[in-house]
């Protein structure tokens, strides 16, 4: 059965796509090869001929893209980019473009996903829709005075930015939307004022129109009020447009249920067991941030200052919430996930134009919802193998083939060293580089016994 997707939550410049809703879909996909690969991509239309050109032949090369992001440019640092398969998000199949260095990750968000694809669904939504800017006043001279004025002056304000500054974001949409005014007590007991712009940045990030924004309103603010603004810049915690994943679970094993429940608690309760928590959703996002071109140091910022605020105790705490409700198992991922699908890097880098067509070219709220999907499952991976197996079984197996590369192993010898270390794993419960080294010398001694 073939499903055609809709343009709903697409950009408008993308066809719709034929995917196959069939179960079967990727399956086995792990064991083709790298040609396989990218034939399979090809011929399910995630990819063209021009796209299998550009990965089989190593990728940019060109410097001259370099050139254009960055000063003092001597060439490429390449992560490996592959594929999240078993995705099925609001009820449509995903493949998800994943550039990361970290062995497993791809694996177990493939693995979780089809656990997930075969006993329940994710749900997305987007909440809120306004980022924010900053037009800070150190120290303010008469803030009743400065208060009145944004008070009337707030419409004429947002309208001439949205004239001046941001109109082509008005025609997309978009635009600046309102100002608030904040009021900071320093530690001199003087006080200090925040002016909040909020702005729809629609498909874009926004980092660079909010930033011209607020300072194009920094002269109309200094001019009527005698205030000194000391800066403008936009805010990371963006708390006023959020991305909610929810993953469901139906007729889970209650033990392995409560097993989840109580790692989550423990990631809500303890900032030291959140920041570790944290950091595998992001195993999740990051990856696809850096596939897309999109500013990863944002979102970490973002979204870890946004669980400074989230923790039981009122301390850092989790972004991702597992609880029992009847038979199932219920997760919730809410967090402010920034990100673009027009502009800069994700426009020019050949990759990120490819990471995006995977995905079905989507707008910017339907990308964070497919990173929020994938830090959640992510997330659900994690926890399931710590709660169960432990992390060493998942993980140091797939890391065996690195110790084997790491000890010198030749293409040939890999399958034989892997094998015995995950051998040693399963008696010793640990594998080190100091093992695969052994193994390795071995390997050859006998190979050298039986040529003499
Ligand atoms: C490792 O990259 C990520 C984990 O530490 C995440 C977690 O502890 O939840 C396994």
């Amino acid at each position: 059965m073939d499903l055609i997707l809709e343009n709903d939550g697409l950009n408008k410049k993308s066809e719709p796509r034929v995917l196959s809703v069939d179960d079967q879909l990727f399956k086995g996909f792990s064991k083709l090869t790298f040609d396989e690969r990218l034939a399979y991509l090809k011929s399910n239309g995630y990819l063209n001929s021009e796209d299998v050109k550009f990965m089989k032949t190593g990728g940019l090369k060109d410097v001259a893209l370099g050139e254009k992001f960055i000063e003092n440019t001597i060439g490429y640092f390449q992560l490996p980019i592959g594929v999240a398969t078993n995705f099925v998000i609001n009820g449509k199949n995903y493949i998800i473009p994943m550039a990361v260095e970290e062995t497993s990750i791809i694996a177990a968000a493939s693995k979780t996903a089809r656990w997930v694809k075969e006993n329940g669904r994710i749900e997305t939504r987007v909440i809120g829709s306004e980022i924010i800017g900053q037009i800070q006043i150190a120290k303010v001279k008469d803030f009743e005075r400065l208060k009145k004025y944004i008070e009337t002056e707030e419409t004429a304000l947002v309208a001439k930015a949205n004239s001046d500054v941001a109109a082509g974001m008005v025609v997309r949409g978009g635009g600046v939307r309102s100002l608030k005014l904040r009021k900071l007590i320093r530690p001199d007991s003087l006080i200090m004022s925040v002016i909040h712009v909020q702005m729809d940045a629609v498909d874009a990030m926004g980092a660079n129109i909010m930033n011209q924004v607020c300072e194009y309103l920094k002269t109309p603010i200094q001019e009527n009020t005698d205030e000194v603004v000391t800066m403008c810049i936009l805010s990371n915690l963006v708390d006023s447009k959020l991305t909610e994943a929810r993953i469901v679970i139906d007729k889970i094993d209650p033990e392995l249920a409560e097993k989840i429940e109580e790692a989550s608690l423990f990631a809500q309760l303890d900032p030291y067991r959140a920041s570790t928590n944290n950091k595998g959703v992001m195993n999740g996002i990051d990856p696809i941030l850096i596939a897309t071109g999109n500013d990863w140091r944002a979102v970490e910022a973002g979204v870890h200052s946004y669980a400074s605020q989230n923790g039981l105790n009122g301390n850092y705490g989790s972004i991702t919430k597992w609880f029992r409700e009847g038979t199932s198992l219920v997760g919730v991922l809410k967090a402010p996930i920034i990100v673009g699908t027009v502009g800069g890097v994700t426009n020019l880098h050949p990759m990120s134009q490819m990471s995006l067509k995977m995905l079905g070219f989507p707008n910017a709220n339907l990308l964070s919802q497919i990173m929020a999907s994938v830090g959640l499952v992510q997330n659900l991976g994690a926890l399931k193998a710590l709660t169960t197996v432990g992390i060493i079984e998942g993980h140091m197996r797939l890391h065996a083939k690195n110790l084997a590369l790491g000890a010198g192993a030749e293409e040939a010898e890999i399958p034989y060293v892997q094998k015995k270390l995950e051998e040693i794993l399963t008696i010793k419960k640990r594998i080190t580089l100091s093992h695969a080294i052994e193994v390795l010398k071995e390997l050859r001694e006998q190979i050298q016994s039986k040529s003499n």
